[in-house]
């Protein structure tokens, strides 16, 4: 039996070196075949269906210092906003206009009493909506009092499961520990919890990106949330790179594809890095190599023009 056969006869059926192995292949025939593969678990999991949610980046002040980030607090040349309440009700009206169930609100990473009562504030003006939190490292109270509020799903990446390269990626105060111990207490608190990687980081390799997804069905995610490494002119990113056999757009549909197959019954976001790298069918291309939620972004221009995380993000 193939690996290919193997992955669609159960879900977690493919073990570590399989999926590093399948990631490595050229063979444009054999990603056909994965990518096909892909889709019929899908729809055998009943998630064919497109799920949009409206997504709101409510600010981009941020605490932290992550080294790939246009946002990251250092970045003198990044303009800080927090969006007033009217125009966050305003993005509401537009999911509910739109017709979609559910919002997602995004922001830099900060924490204090003045931030947790700012979003228990737009969770309670979302009744009848699904509300998403991409909100980063929390107190387990703040988590707690956000799910009072109303808030069932949580997405927050671990960027990567290489605790060496999450370490050089990031500034020493940075703790995977810290990020790991969040999204456990998330699954704890009762949150359906989402978790992803940057796929093409400086220093990553095919195993790193292959224990990825083997960490996804470790912590049991009901959601992955993960897309392409795009380089930001005003990063600090190291610049070694290893050789992957290909770019980090084609390597990201490749591991929407695999993280369907191997996972089975989960929810995959077609990240928006997708679109920035390939505005016109960015998006169908993830849904075709497996994810099935869309998060359409619904900042105000005057805002989404400073959430500058990569080059390509914003679009005018
Ligand atoms: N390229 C791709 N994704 C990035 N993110 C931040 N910077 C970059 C970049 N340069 C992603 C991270 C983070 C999310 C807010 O944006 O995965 O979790
Ligand atoms: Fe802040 Fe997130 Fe950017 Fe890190 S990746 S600097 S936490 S917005």
């Amino acid at each position: 039996m193939t690996a290919l056969d193997k992955a669609l006869v159960a879900p977690k059926n493919l073990n570590e070196d399989e999926l590093a192995k399948m990631l490595a292949s050229t063979d444009e025939g054999l990603w056909r075949e994965i990518f096909a593969a892909a889709r019929e678990v899908k729809a055998k999991c009943g998630k064919t269906e497109v799920l949009p949610r409206g997504l709101i980046e409510c600010s981009n002040v941020c605490a932290k210092n992550c080294l790939y980030c246009g946002i990251r607090k250092g970045n003198d040349k990044t303009v800080r906003y927090r969006m007033p309440e009217e125009d966050v009700l305003g993005c509401i009206n537009e999911v509910r206009r739109r017709g979609y169930p559910a919002v997602a609100f995004q922001a830099g990473e900060i924490e204090g009493e003045a931030n947790t009562a700012y979003y228990e504030r737009h969770i309670a003006m979302c009744r009848g909506l699904e509300v998403t939190l991409s909100l980063g490292e929390q107190t387990e109270e703040v988590y707690r009092r956000w799910k009072d509020a109303g808030a069932m799903r949580y997405l927050i990446r671990i960027e990567t499961s290489n605790r060496e390269l999450y370490a050089k990626i990031h500034p020493a105060e940075c703790s995977f520990e810290r990020r790991l111990g969040c999204i456990r207490m998330l699954k704890r608190l009762g949150y359906v919890t989402g978790s992803g990687v940057m796929i093409g980081l400086p220093g990553q390799t095919i195993d790193d990106l292959a224990h990825d997804i083997v960490f996804y069905g470790d912590e049991n995610l009901d959601m992955v949330g993960m897309g392409p490494y795009v380089a930001h002119p005003d990063s600090l990113m190291p610049d070694s790179r290893y050789q992957l056999p290909t770019t980090n757009y084609q390597l990201s549909l490749r591991m929407i594809a695999l993280t369907r197959l191997y996972l089975w019954n989960v929810n995959i976001v077609a990240a928006t890095a997708l679109e920035a790298l390939d505005p016109e069918n960015g998006r169908r291309r993830g849904i075709d190599a497996g994810a099935n939620v869309i998060m359409p972004n619904l900042t105000p221009e005057k805002f989404r023009v400073e959430y500058d995380l990569y080059p390509g993000k914003v679009k005018t």
